[in-house]
């Protein structure tokens, strides 16, 4: 036996982490461009009803596997799957590499914002100038790297702390401000005058923008804000001792990622509509339309200020979560020290994302299937690792453990789960239809 596995040193402290896992640039960032793209308040209802559907069971199945196994993903697929199961787990770790090198340079693009804002560079500029500032800022070869390398650091150090004086330390305490943050821009912005037509937009469901990609848009979003299909709940789920009520916290877990995201939408499209700007701009909406709408604003540069703050911690604690894969299957698996680990890939992990920065300017012509490499590595994780790897584990589950997993489910003999049944019946049979679907889809689109 080894040294006892490290353990969350509280039920909310486990929140925590966890919900700062699936908080991420994924609600804030991409969560209201695609509503703005997909009819407003129909995507909402789509994507609520494949967080309702999917996205909880799996999460409640991720976590398990690793609380079932208390170890990192590939070990975890080993003691409970035995033969061929551990490629899941090894997929991964290696969708955790690709998903970090973009991650920390996006990570980065808030950090150097929070300076912009602090030296009010978007002052009174139009969407022209602010479009400007964006792509030739990305475009530069060093700049952004610089920030990707400060923002390696600080995920690093986070991990170096460990799991309960690390990463659940700076959960505490960042999460709360980023809600705080989050209410206080969400308030900000649906009085502004004219916010009123972007909350229409929002909360009245356009049918006719619907189309079959935003099907599979809002299932692969749910996929990617909740962190899932790719080990990263399953390595906090192994942190988690047997008595912790896992379909309770994780029931939590999911809802406050999804209040995120909905609070997100709620700052950023009232904002936008209220500056008369397009809700449909796509992924520029947070770097080039939204500075913009701060610079027509009442103390707008305070207010732009808090929201990039709020994008880089909610950066953060994901990236610190793809990260723990790495390092606990290192650390488990390759006897590296905690240290020894977490330096490592983070060493690795940049220079990786030198060639993605550098794909946003200079090397911008070297594309992969018509992507940069940025796109590139978004597109594989979020449409195919990710999807591929969350139908595996709902197999693993539903089919794999079976019966077994509804015991495991359990934090005391006792313990009476009355959904238990529906819970499996998702896992057989539904996710992983559902998911092939998208898969497919996504192959003839
Ligand atoms: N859930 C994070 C977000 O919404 C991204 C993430 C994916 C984090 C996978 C960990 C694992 O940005």
């Amino acid at each position: 036996m080894s040294v006892a596995r490290e353990h969350w040193g509280s039920r909310l402290g486990f929140i925590m982490a966890s919900a700062g896992s699936a908080v991420g640039l994924g609600n804030v960032w991409k969560f209201p461009y695609m509503a703005g793209e997909n009819g407003g308040g129909a995507f909402l209802i789509i994507y609520l009803g494949c967080v309702v559907f999917f996205g909880l069971s799996l999460v409640i199945a991720e976590l398990l596997i690793g609380r079932m196994a208390q170890s990192n993903p590939v070990g975890a697929f080993r003691t409970l799957g035995g033969r061929g199961w551990p490629a899941v787990g090894a997929m991964g770790v290696l969708t955790a590499f690709i998903i970090l090198s973009f991650y920390i340079v996006v990570a980065g693009w808030t950090l150097a914002y929070i300076l912009f804002m602090g030296e009010n560079t978007f002052g009174g500029v139009d969407i022209e100038q602010s479009t400007k500032i964006f792509t030739s800022f990305i475009a530069s070869p060093v700049q952004p790297l610089v920030y990707a390398a400060i923002f390696t650091v600080l995920m690093v150090g986070v991990v170096l702390g460990g799991v309960a004086s690390g990463i659940e330390r700076a959960s505490k305490w960042l999460m709360p401000l980023l809600f705080v943050l989050l209410i206080v821009l969400a308030i900000r912005a649906v009085t502004l005058p004219g916010a009123g037509e972007g909350v229409d937009f929002y909360l009245m469901p356009d049918w006719s923008r619907v189309t079959a990609s935003t099907w599979g848009g809002a299932i692969s979003q749910a996929f990617f804000s909740l962190s899932l299909g790719m080990g990263a709940m399953l390595t906090y789920g192994s942190y988690m001792s047997r008595e912790q009520n896992l379909p309770r916290d994780a029931s939590l877990v999911v809802g406050l990622d999804t209040l995120v995201a909905l609070l997100a939408g709620l700052v950023i499209l009232p904002a936008v509509f209220s500056a008369g700007m397009e809700p449909s701009a796509g992924a520029g909406l947070t770097f080039m339309t939204l500075p913009t709408v701060f610079a027509q604003m009442p103390a707008g540069e305070i207010f732009g200020l808090a929201f990039f703050i709020l994008l880089a911690i909610a950066a953060l604690t994901s990236a610190v979560s793809l990260l723990e894969v790495v390092v606990s299957y290192l650390v488990d698996d390759k006897g590296l020290s905690r240290f020894a680990a977490a330096a490592g890939t983070g060493i690795v992990i940049f220079i990786i994302a030198i060639p993605i920065s550098l794909s946003q300017g200079i090397w911008k012509e070297n594309t992969i299937a018509g992507m940069t490499f940025l796109d590139f590595a978004d597109f594989v994780t979020a449409h195919v690792m990710m999807p591929v790897g969350g139908l595996l584990i709902a197999l693993f589950v539903g089919w794999r453990l079976g019966p077994r997993a509804v015991e495991a489910l359990k934090s005391h003999p006792e313990q009476h789960l009355p959904l238990a049944g529906l819970w499996l019946f998702v896992l057989r049979f539904l996710a992983p239809a559902g998911i092939a679907w998208i898969l497919v889809q996504g192959f003839f689109e």
